[in-house]
């Protein structure tokens, strides 16, 4: 979501003149968009804040002028201390008020006050009511914002209070939003929310729509060949929207449906409102949509009171299911959520230890799911440059990078690779079909002949 916001971020500072660069060195202003799930995300923070006012220091010695702002769940959540201990910082502003920005960069510019301003509110009025048009293309594979916030409350999780309540946009408006990133080249949207499946918008037809009534209506624009949708809640799961992983070729075969831990005393303790047999069920649901449907989740170990007996039952449950990746965090005490208070706390080697055990298993897992895809032909959107020189990156439908020798044509394109080599984290191979024909020593030959008149 931050990346979208970023993007969007720039899409308001376009009309002012803003034009993103490579580096903070040449820059009239400077924004870090933050992140305040975890404490060792927020810390980076005013690591990055120290540099910066080292960099804004020389630009003011030149006589340049360069404004800093902290944007992000970072700034909606201690804005105030920020601005106390950064008097660099001339901007702090949460998630929701980035529309207002050319008035804050206005205000900014004309401040004298010798502290930075302000604004961390929850507007009634939607940010997405005053966004512009995307004033760029976002490249072949794009996020789109359908729903933002959190109600669940989870007893952990910042997000309720950082991003505020649960709020869905409207069909149309990420209709019209979809068919913008299309016609400038995007074949592939990710539906992004705090709590996607939690989606309620109001629909064409003035009803409430939920997410896979929105995914069909995705999947009828044209141009628009891939679907994918993050991050979710197993108990918004229903049944619609596991049939559409049935029924549209669209949505690709993978989903991000974090359980945080196996045990159901810890599930209760994070108010997760559901039990491990229960996701279970919901997994065993989707399977049978979608039989080829690759899982991903999010854990956490060492919740307040966790014990060996409750971590033992998260390694079962992974084995149960068996991922094809996943993420795995120790539990960092957040302020202001009601888990940081509970006394239990878990000691920290004990938190350490359990991580390795756990993504020893899931990475076990990872590499078995990766080496099951070698020598089988998988369609990859090519998105990126690669590392090495001529090679170019994309994605599996299941989420895996894959990585190819190609030309550079390919970039946007969705080809077929057949998969020759497996490594933890990505998958290599060489394009056999594409939109551009076929890429084999003796096809590629038959097409040269052909376009040069010879056959
Ligand atoms: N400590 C550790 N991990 C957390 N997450 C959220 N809050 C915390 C926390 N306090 C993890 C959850 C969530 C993911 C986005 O971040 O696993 O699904
Ligand atoms: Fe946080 Fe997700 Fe729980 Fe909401 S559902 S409180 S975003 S972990």
């Amino acid at each position: 979501m931050n990346v979208y916001d970023t993007v969007r971020m720039t899409d308001v500072l376009a009309p002012l003149g803003y034009k993103t660069v490579d580096s903070p060195d040449a820059a009239d202003m400077v924004i870090l968009n933050t992140c305040h799930i975890r404490e060792k995300a927020s810390e980076k923070v005013f690591s990055e804040l120290g540099q910066l006012r080292r960099l804004k220091e020389k630009r003011e010695s030149d006589g340049d002028r360069m404004l800093i702002g902290v944007a992000g769940c970072v700034a909606q959540a201690e804005g105030e201390e920020i601005l106390r201990r950064a008097k660099q910082v001339d901007m702090v502003f949460g998630p929701q008020t980035y529309h207002r920005l050319p008035e804050m960069v206005t205000k900014a510019l004309g401040n004298t006050s010798g502290r930075g301003i302000s604004d961390t509110d929850f507007p009634v009025e939607s940010k997405f009511d005053f966004l512009p048009e995307e004033s760029q293309t976002h490249g072949p594979s794009a996020f789109l914002s359908v729903q933002e916030g959190c109600d669940k409350f989870c007893t952990f999780c910042v997000v309720p209070y950082t991003r505020g309540a649960e709020f869905s946009r409207p069909v149309t408006a990420i209709v019209d939003e979809a068919k913008r990133l299309v016609a400038n080249g995007t074949r592939e949207v990710t539906l992004l929310g705090q709590n996607v499946n939690g989606y309620h918008g109001e629909g064409a037809d003035g009803k409430t729509w939920r997410l896979g009534r929105l995914l069909r209506e995705l999947a009828e624009v044209d141009g628009i060949e891939r679907l994918r949708y993050v991050t979710s809640h197993p108990n918004d799961m229903d049944d619609e929207l596991i049939d559409t992983h049935r029924d549209l070729s669209e949505l690709m075969p993978y989903l991000h449906l974090p359980i945080q831990s196996g045990s159901d005393r810890v599930l209760e303790m994070m108010n997760r409102k559901h039990t491990g047999d229960e996701y279970r069920r919901v997994i065993d649901k989707l399977r049978d949509a979608c039989p080829e449907l690759a899982l991903s989740s999010d854990f956490i170990v060492g919740f307040p009171g966790e014990s060996d007996q409750d971590f033992a039952d998260t390694l079962r449950l992974v084995t149960d299911v068996n991922y094809a990746q996943a993420y795995s965090f120790k539990y960092s005490p957040r302020p202001g959520t009601p888990a940081a208070s509970i006394d239990a706390q878990v000691p920290e080697d004990v938190k350490s230890t359990r991580l390795a055990m756990l993504q020893e298993l899931l990475n076990a897992q990872q590499m078995a799911f990766n080496q099951s895809m070698i020598g089988k032909t998988l369609s990859v959107l090519i998105e990126r440059k690669g590392r090495e020189v001529g090679q170019l990156g994309g994605r599996s439908p299941y989420m895996q990078s894959v990585f190819v020798q190609a030309p550079e044509r390919l970039m946007g394109q969705i080809v077929d690779v057949k998969i020759e080599t497996a490594k933890p984290n990505s998958l290599t191979g060489s394009v056999v079909t594409g939109d551009f024909g076929v890429f084999d020593a003796h096809n590629m030959e038959h097409a040269k002949a052909a376009m040069e008149g010879r056959i």
